[in-house]
């Protein structure tokens, strides 16, 4: 649960990065739109840290600065790359949080429901840029992206 809410911190970032960056104003109205709904998803899994006793991960901050730069990076790529990275991050995430369904145990109702709501959000969210006109994203970019994912996973894990 801790890295799903340090995914939710890094979706705040950025949402904000890629509204701040966006001279569109419709467009800059979406991405703070869906920053909005995100908000519920912050919640929700600090709530769900709480009752399971645990923390936030120390590293918060520093997931934010950089979420934040990647989010004003993709910003200023344009209207369809930015919209593209909304996509490919959405779908990730939806991919993670599906394999996290497979992981939780059967009895953890409380946390199942908040992912599995999660899960259908996101999966909404990825559809939402592609229909605002996400571009395709190169394949070397989708893989840093995992590979930047797996860093954050795995580390706040721990941390
Ligand atoms: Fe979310
Ligand atoms: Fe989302």
């Amino acid at each position: 649960m801790r890295v799903n809410h340090v995914g939710e911190v890094c979706a705040q970032a950025l949402y904000s990065a890629q509204a701040l960056g966006c001279r569109n104003p419709e467009l800059k109205a979406q991405f703070l739109q869906a920053g909005r709904e995100e908000l519920d998803h912050l919640a929700w899994t600090a709530d769900r840290l709480r009752e399971l006793g645990d923390r936030p991960s120390w590293l918060n901050p520093l997931w934010y600065l950089g979420a934040f730069a990647i989010g004003s990076a993709a910003a200023r790529l344009g209207e369809a790359t930015s919209l593209g990275f909304m996509k490919e991050t959405e779908t990730q995430v939806e991919q993670h949080l599906a394999s996290h369904l497979t992981r939780l145990p059967a009895h953890d109702g409380a946390s199942r429901a908040i992912v599995e709501q999660m899960k259908s959000d996101e999966a909404s969210h990825a559809l939402q840029a592609q229909a605002l006109g996400a571009a395709p994203l190169p394949d070397a970019a989708k893989g840093a992206m995992r590979w930047a994912a797996r860093l954050m996973t795995r580390t706040a894990h721990w941390v």
